[in-house]
């Protein structure tokens, strides 16, 4: 599917000022840098993941919080996980994140075709949906481990049904419905990328 889109209507991409009276970005979780794990190690292995957690009180402040991660030029080579139960949240912020990223139109969910791709002129987006992933061979078959390899956005809802055909995400999203229907979403990331990613994001969104 192509998207209609003009370069100049990204807003997401824009750093547009975001309104911060919704979300909450302000219980961030650091760990320090690993010590003395020894030259042979990569990068990647001596990473420690960053954590921050943020709640959000509904859906426009998931909207808000997925502009402010489209902002963010990291996210264009980005692998990010989406984990939680059904009904948690994760195709709505896909799509408040793929809309704040100049995708138009509406924004099918992918969960009978696996993966809905979406193109905007300077890179290219996979939306996967794991859930009715059962079979292996379709890994290979569908072309996936070649999207994996190729440059662009990739997110993934129901990564843990892909198990370990999937590589290693840079930014883990884990959303959590609170008592009151509010959304925690606690942000985890495994990578230099994902850590830019996090680094990016504003510490302290309430207003
Ligand atoms: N803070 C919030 N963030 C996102 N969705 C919310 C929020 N509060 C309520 N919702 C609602 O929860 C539902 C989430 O559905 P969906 O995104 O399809 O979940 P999932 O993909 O995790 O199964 C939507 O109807 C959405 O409007
Ligand atoms: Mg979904």
């Amino acid at each position: 599917m192509k998207a209609a889109v003009q370069p100049g209507q990204q807003a997401g991409l824009r750093g547009r000022e975001i309104d911060t009276a919704h979300a909450n970005l302000g219980e961030s979780e650091f760990t320090g840098p690993c010590l003395n794990q020894g030259n042979e190690l990569s990068a990647v292995e001596r990473h420690v993941p960053i954590v921050k957690s943020l709640v959000c009180q509904d859906e426009i402040a998931t909207q808000l919080f997925a502009s402010a991660l489209a902002a963010q030029p990291a996210l264009r080579h980005a692998f990010i996980e989406l984990h939680g139960e059904l009904g948690a949240g994760k195709t709505t912020l896909v799509r408040h994140l793929l809309h704040a990223l100049g995708v138009q139109g509406r924004i099918k969910s992918p969960t009978y075709a696996v993966v809905e791709p979406h193109e905007l002129p300077d890179f290219n987006i996979w939306h996967f949906d794991f859930y009715r992933f059962s079979d292996p061979r379709e890994w290979e078959d569908a072309g996936f481990r070649d999207i994996f390899a190729s440059p662009g956005l990739k997110l993934a809802e129901w990564p843990e049904k892909a198990g370990a055909l999937l590589p290693r995400a840079d930014l883990v999203i884990r959303l959590e419905v609170q008592p009151d229907e509010s959304r925690r979403m606690t942000l985890t990331a495994q990578t230099a990328t994902g850590e830019a990613l996090l680094q990016g994001l504003p510490r302290e969104t309430s207003a």
